[in-house]
């Protein structure tokens, strides 16, 4: 006989212990431990029902994905959805996770399918008023209330949708577990359920994920690996624009980056976001830079504001909004020492614009570029571009995408660009742009003086 056994659960990573911590040991959250009764059910032994199969006798079946309605989704989705997947969508509470997918069960409904969607969190009510606020109405849609998992299939089988969307994941349980929604295990059996549904009956499913900061419920950390393509919705909710990250994809490319805009008329898509992240009327002010930042398969032009202050040491600041904090600090210690410029009286805060936060090292070259011009006031060229990771030697290094990123600068209209020195083109790119090599940072600031 099994026996039920009381363990504590990390909310935030899934870490399990045999008592209370205030801290987890695991992902270092506070406070995220809570009370969990596992059941220690037997395994049940019975016919066996698996079987194994010589690879090069399985049926070579072409992939056939539909589309989101949405591009910048489809995109992060490596093309669309794959029937049969499981797509974890996690983000922020009202950064528009229900807004978007009842705008995907629209575009889908509008094909003749149907869609299932299930609000653990909303009444009817509530979803009909933004279904039309956002102009839809679809009879091919139909509403659940049923927070209970167990009846899914019931569902499913009745209505035969194409598509499933559980919203919130941390909203529905199931019978077989005593804890209650949004813990850890039955966030966990919840998904073990849905994945059991999907790829029996090949429809895709949509899981909603809140990313919950405090521990009361589980966040969707924990589900990632049992999911087939995991996508985080994020934004600021002062900026109208929201990004969709892929994270993990079963079925393409990870890293891919959707932009959308969140409108009164629900989420558009930004398909050109050079044009977005870029601050024209701040040209010919001291302090910014435009560099070409890479995310997922395309390049953008985005533009990096600095102001370098004066300050009163032992509080001098250092503030990054938009790239790591320390990678700040670091490129001011490579100018410090490489360039002999002092900046242990002023405070430097650097922004990018429009809330966007960037891990390509390439956008190095336009922080310090950006640094260097508020430090001396002085502007820098307004046709110029920068593109280059800089070394603690000072070295500037090659970047990857060259060629991609300096036809999307020449397409904004760029007339000039900073690069690595010592990058070949692909053969037949010739760019039109003038293009000034840098292979060290002394060389770099010589350019900007
Ligand atoms: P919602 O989709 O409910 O967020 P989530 O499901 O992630 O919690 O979106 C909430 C916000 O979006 C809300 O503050 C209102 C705003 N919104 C718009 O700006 N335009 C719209 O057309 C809709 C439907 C919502
Ligand atoms: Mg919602």
């Amino acid at each position: 006989m099994g026996k039920n056994v009381i363990k504590f659960v990390c909310g935030e990573c899934g870490y399990e212990s045999g008592k209370w911590l205030g801290r987890c040991p695991a992902c270092n959250s506070w406070n995220t431990l809570q009370e969990e009764r596992i059941d220690n059910k037997p395994r049940i032994t019975g016919e066996l029902k698996g079987r194994a199969v010589a690879l090069s006798h399985i049926e070579n079946e072409r992939v056939e994905r539909f589309s989101t309605g949405i591009g910048e989704l489809d995109r992060v989705l490596g093309g669309g959805i794959v029937p049969g997947s499981l797509i974890l969508l996690g983000g922020d509470p009202g950064i528009g996770k229900s807004t978007l997918l009842l705008q995907v069960a629209d575009h889908i409904a509008g094909k003749g399918e149907k869609v299932l969607y299930l609000s653990g969190e909303e009444s009817f009510k509530q979803i009909r008023l933004r279904s039309l606020r956002l102009g839809i109405n679809n009879e091919n849609i139909y509403l659940l209330n049923e927070q209970n998992i167990d009846f899914l299939g019931d569902f499913v089988q009745k209505i035969k949708p194409r598509l499933v969307i559980i919203d919130s994941i941390q909203t529905v349980y199931s019978g077989n577990l005593s804890s209650i929604p949004g813990s850890v295990s039955q966030l966990k059996e919840c998904t073990a359920r849905i994945t059991e549904l999907a790829k029996a009956s090949d429809i895709s499913v949509f899981l909603v994920g809140h990313v919950t900061k405090e521990g009361a419920i589980a966040g969707p950390k924990i589900l990632e690996h049992m999911v087939d393509v995991v996508v985080y919705f994020e934004g600021e909710k002062n900026f109208a624009f929201r990004l969709l990250r892929g994270i993990k994809n079963r079925f393409g490319a990870t890293d891919e980056l959707g932009i959308l805009e969140m409108t009164g008329q629900g989420l558009l898509e930004v398909k050109d976001p050079s044009q977005y992240f870029l601050d024209t009327e701040a040209k010919n002010v001291s302090g910014t830079a435009v560099a070409v930042s890479f995310e997922g398969s395309r390049p953008f032009l985005i533009e990096m504001q600095a102001l370098v202050a004066s300050s009163l040491p032992p509080y001098v600041r250092r503030m990054a909004f938009g790239i790591e904090q320390n990678r700040l600090a670091l490129l001011i210690a490579v100018l410090e020492k490489r360039r002999g410029i002092l900046l242990t009286n002023c405070d430097v805060y650097l922004k990018v614009t429009g809330g966007l936060f960037l891990k390509d090292p390439a956008v190095d070259l336009a922080v310090i570029g950006a640094v260097f011009s508020s430090y001396k006031d002085k502007p820098l060229p307004s046709d110029m571009v920068f593109i280059g990771e800089v070394g603690l030697s000072g070295k500037i290094r090659q970047v990857p995408f060259i060629d991609a990123r300096l036809k999307e600068a020449e397409k904004m209209g760029y007339k000039k660009a900073v690069i690595p020195a010592g990058l070949s083109f692909k053969p037949g790119f010739d760019p039109r742009m003038e293009i000034i090599q840098v292979g060290m940072l002394d060389e770099f600031i010589e350019v900007l003086m």
